[in-house]
């Protein structure tokens, strides 16, 4: 049985077929359908709900996903609101009256999805900031009002936005989310016609039931998974959900290392790579939408194995390595050897990524990772090009690491191109030299993201990119940036 509060109502589930999205139970058992849907993948942000759940200080966290690549099991222990909870009797919520006040909305369809949204960010953001309200807001498309009445009513939203009726029952909110917690049995399940879903809530349970079930499918967030329920109606019969086990969520950092867990989401990934690695950060802005980040995870990026996805080269460059385990033992494995072939891994059947182990650089370096995409938000990579660089006190490369994404089968390594750059002067003439090396290394393909030879030549490009940036110093006066030219001419 799973257990969650429907706005304010407890909600147990038992018989209900674990392939059933967040969208379809409010749609079509719940009969609530304000919540709308648009594409059914994740891209349009039209099914958007908030679902809240406590952080590890007790805070409620408002969270807005999509509803229609979630799994019901997601919902175990948290709240669900939906856009019919907003409105109390003839009055619109803050942010519903703001799309009034501004026109944020024309034909609707779209519009209870950025209510919802906007609303969880209400939660966490006092006062406007265009940064989050993009970052918020780039999950749902709006195919006929326009972005500038919408970011109106965002700014009316956010500006000394009135208390709800959700802030006095926060604590009631809390207390009732706490006891979901302890009421919770070690392994709840839900079961229809032969078609279940495990939630185990320890690693102990979780390697148990894998012993018995191996040929079970790991479901993490499910961005990808439910995709596959969405779009090819696919069905699963044997889910384990790994989003409850409580070692999963844990996060270590040490001076030597970042340890995650593989049930953390990228959201908390970003603030967590924030600090040692700004630009691995600054890359999860521009992965999918914050809707998507709120679930997802780091370890079913890796997991998934596509070659076009974003983290595994910033994780190659970085020589990050997965913790893998199973009933009967537990190893680790450099990530770049973890990828085979096209969507092939070495994980074993009753095998899971447990943690990702990324190690803190101990001498001065410079990464930076390039995702090169047709839209900026919210689109899949085309290349994904991360790079590693250390140099010696002569200016020579002693460490370097290239790792491409959608240049070939799996991401990898420019193995030559490193080989021509390593142990020479870091500056331009190396670096023209070098990048035709890349031709070695890739021989990508042409599909409709991009031909062979845009990807070519983007990917020598970016490796210039970056040797121009490791030039470049900031006048700390101005905050301009300056280019030591005298370097690479
Ligand atoms: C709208 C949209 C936009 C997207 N944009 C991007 C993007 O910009 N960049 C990008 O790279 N990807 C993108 N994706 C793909 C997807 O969001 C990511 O791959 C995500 O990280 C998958 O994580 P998840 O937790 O949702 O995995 P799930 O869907 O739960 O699982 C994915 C796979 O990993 C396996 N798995 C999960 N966890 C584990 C584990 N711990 N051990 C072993 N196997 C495991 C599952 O069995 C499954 O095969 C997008 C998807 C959508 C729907
Ligand atoms: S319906 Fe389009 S994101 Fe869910
Ligand atoms: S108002 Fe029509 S799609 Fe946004």
């Amino acid at each position: 049985m799973i257990e969650f509060l429907l706005n304010n109502e407890i909600v147990c589930l038992t018989d209900i077929n674990p392939n059933t999205t967040v969208l379809q139970y409010l749609r079509d058992q719940q009969q609530r359908c304000g919540t709308k849907e648009g594409c059914a993948s994740g891209d349009c942000g039209a099914c958007t709900v908030v679902t809240v759940e406590l952080d590890a200080q007790h805070t409620l966290q408002y969270k807005n996903i999509n509803a229609c690549i979630t799994l019901i099991s997601a919902l175990h222990g948290k709240q669900l609101i939906s856009i019919e909870d907003l409105k109390v009797e003839q009055q619109l919520h803050s942010t519903q009256q703001a799309m009034v006040d501004t026109d944020g909305s024309q034909c609707g369809f779209c519009t209870p999805g950025f209510v919802m949204s906007l609303f969880a960010l209400q939660k966490h953001q006092s006062g406007y900031d265009k940064h989050a309200v993009q970052q918020a807001l780039a999950g749902n498309l709006c195919r006929c009002t326009g972005y500038r009445a919408i970011d109106s009513a965002a700014k009316q939203a956010l500006t000394s936005p009135p208390l709800d009726h959700f802030d006095p029952l926060a604590d009631d909110t809390r207390d009732t989310l706490l006891q979901l917690a302890k009421n919770s049995s070690a392994c709840p399940s839900i079961e229809h016609q032969g078609k279940i879903c495990h939630l185990p809530s320890n690693i102990q349970t979780l390697t148990e039931l894998l012993r018995i079930h191996p040929e079970s499918t790991l479901l993490a967030g499910g961005t990808d998974l439910a995709i596959e329920v969405t779009q090819h109606g696919r069905e699963f019969s044997q889910l384990i959900s790994m989003l409850g086990v409580s070692e999963l969520q844990q996060v270590t950092i040490t001076d030597q290392q970042l340890e995650i867990g593989a049930a953390v989401s990228l959201n908390a990934c970003q603030d967590i790579l924030r600090g040692p690695f700004v630009d691995f950060a600054n890359l999860l802005e521009r992965f999918a939408s914050l809707h998507v980040r709120h679930t997802a995870t780091l370890a079913g990026n890796i997991a998934n194995a596509s070659p076009i996805g974003d983290t595994p080269p910033a994780l190659i460059a970085l020589n990050a390595s997965l913790v893998l385990r199973s009933a009967d033992q537990q190893r680790t494995e450099l990530i770049e050897d973890f990828f085979v072939d096209y969507r092939k891994t070495t994980l074993q059947q009753g095998e899971f990524i447990e943690k990702i182990i990324i190690p803190i650089p101990q001498q001065d370096f410079h990464f930076k990772v390039y995702k090169v995409s047709k839209r900026l938000d919210d689109d899949i990579s085309a290349i994904c090009a991360a790079h590693y660089l250390c140099l010696d006190k002569d200016n020579r490369v002693s460490e370097i690491r290239m790792a491409y994404g959608g240049m070939a089968a799996i991401a990898k390594r420019a193995s030559h191109t490193e080989a021509a750059l390593l142990g020479e002067l870091w500056n331009q003439a190396t670096v023209d030299k070098a990048l035709l090396h890349l031709s070695t290394d890739f021989q990508p393909l042409s599909d409709f993201r991009a031909s062979d030879q845009y990807r070519l030549r983007c990917a020598q490009n970016l490796l210039h990119k970056f040797f121009l940036e490791t030039q470049a110093t900031i006048d700390v006066t101005t905050g301009a940036i300056k280019m030591r030219i005298s370097d690479y001419v």
